[in-house]
């Protein structure tokens, strides 16, 4: 019976979306020829929408999330846009479409898969996110349906144009200190690292396999300087939490040490490291400077810089404070960027002197 609601159900959706697909098709029949599509793999900082639709507390469906631009919780943990809607603009695409929203039939500006929480590691918040290797999963499913609409030869095309953007590896290296994990105690941060850097050199092959070309991986943030960690540090001492940073440092180098490999041993391979770690270290430490009135204390959460996940009041706790002025601060929540910050990260991404954001940026990327 089940199986029978959910057949007429997807078979009416389906009748009613495929007229709006050629409908912007024929409206638009030169756009996905002319701009490069954009798949968006990772975590929380890229997440759009998909955490809406699985079992999990990791999500932002709820208020104040998206207050600020939207009008209504997306799904995306900010007030308002996060990175990837402000590169599918310079990239002149639409809002990048989530994988598992029921409605999204239109795969030619690009899919996003990031799931809030996941990781490299399919170990990381096991069962309650979609980890980079189903994401990878989801993709060549992408790919299949490609070539259906558009035939092998467009389909190939479109994905060796497109770019890839990647946010991933933050959770692998918190969740083992949120839950105290054994594997702090018995790996070496070089063989964790190793772990992680070793499933995204997987994952990318793979997407170069099937014709993917052109990829973007933002360094890894200070992982032990947003409000989150900052809180677990003792009282008074308003510093960041320094275990995690060998992690996220080794991590930075590694991750540039593979993509250099890989441009040299895979033909036509070109990447781009838009440095966020330095640039929000910047936004933390000097917020005055980019017109920001607080860099270490989120604008929405409880406790000690606001670092407690309350906001919403749906997980830990009901009560939460909330900032009267979200421009203020560079920080929404207590893990995640306000949209002002994202658009400064994203600025950065596009357009970024080789210095920030190399060797390419990504709008030399589109346009190659
Ligand atoms: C969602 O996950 C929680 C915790 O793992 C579990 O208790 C609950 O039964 C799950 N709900 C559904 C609908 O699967
Ligand atoms: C692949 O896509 C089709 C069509 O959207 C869907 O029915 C199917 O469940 C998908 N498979 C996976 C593994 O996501
Ligand atoms: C974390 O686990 C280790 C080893 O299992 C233990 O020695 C340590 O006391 C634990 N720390 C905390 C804060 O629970
Ligand atoms: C990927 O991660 C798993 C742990 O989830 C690890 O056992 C495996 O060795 C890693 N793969 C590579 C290629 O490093
Ligand atoms: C909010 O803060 C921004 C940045 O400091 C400032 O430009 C704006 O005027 C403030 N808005 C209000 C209503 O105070």
């Amino acid at each position: 019976m089940a199986n029978l609601n959910l057949y007429i159900c997807l078979f009416v959706f389906c009748i009613s979306l495929f007229s709006i697909q050629i409908k912007s098709l024929d409206e638009h029949p030169w756009l996905y020829k002319k701009h490069a599509a954009l798949f968006v793999f990772g975590d929380s900082q890229f997440d759009a929408g998909n955490n809406n639709y699985i079992n999990t507390t990791s999500k932002a469906n709820y208020w104040p999330y998206g207050e600020t631009f939207f009008h209504y919780p997306s799904g995306r943990l900010s007030n308002g846009r996060i990175v990837p809607d402000f590169i599918a603009e310079y990239a002149k695409l639409p809002f990048i479409p989530t994988y598992l929203h029921p409605g999204n039939k239109i795969l030619v500006y690009g899919v996003n898969f990031a799931s809030a929480g996941s990781g490299a590691l399919v170990e990381t918040r096991k069962g309650r996110v979609i980890d980079l290797q189903t994401q990878l999963v989801y993709f060549k499913n992408v790919t299949r349906l490609l070539e259906e609409e558009l035939g092998d030869a467009e389909a190939k095309d479109l994905l060796s144009r497109a770019v890839y953007l990647f946010s991933v590896g933050g959770n692998d290296y918190s969740f083992p200190f949120e839950t105290n994990s054994s594997v702090l105690y018995t790996y070496s941060v070089e063989q964790f690292v190793g772990q992680v850097i070793g499933n995204i050199s997987q994952v990318i092959k793979e997407i170069y396999a099937v014709g993917g070309r052109k990829f973007a991986f933002p360094s890894m943030w200070p992982l032990g300087c947003v409000p989150f960690s900052r809180a677990r540090v003792p009282e008074g001492e308003n510093k960041c939490f320094e275990p995690i940073a060998p992690y996220d440092e080794l991590h930075n180098k590694e991750l540039s040490k593979l993509l250099q490999k890989l441009q040299i041993h895979l033909k036509g391979f070109k990447y781009s490291i838009p440095d966020f770690h330095t640039l929000l270290e910047q936004l933390i430490n000097h917020p005055s400077k980019y017109g920001f009135k607080e860099g270490k204390t989120a604008c929405c959460g409880s406790g000690p810089f606001r670092g407690i996940l309350s906001c919403g009041g749906r997980r830990v706790k009901t009560e939460y404070y909330l900032c009267d002025n979200v421009s203020e601060y560079v920080f929404f929540d207590p893990a995640h960027p306000t949209e002002r910050a994202y658009e400064l990260l994203a600025q950065m991404a596009w357009s970024g002197e080789p210095s920030f954001t190399g060797p390419y940026n990504l709008k030399a990327l589109f346009e190659s």
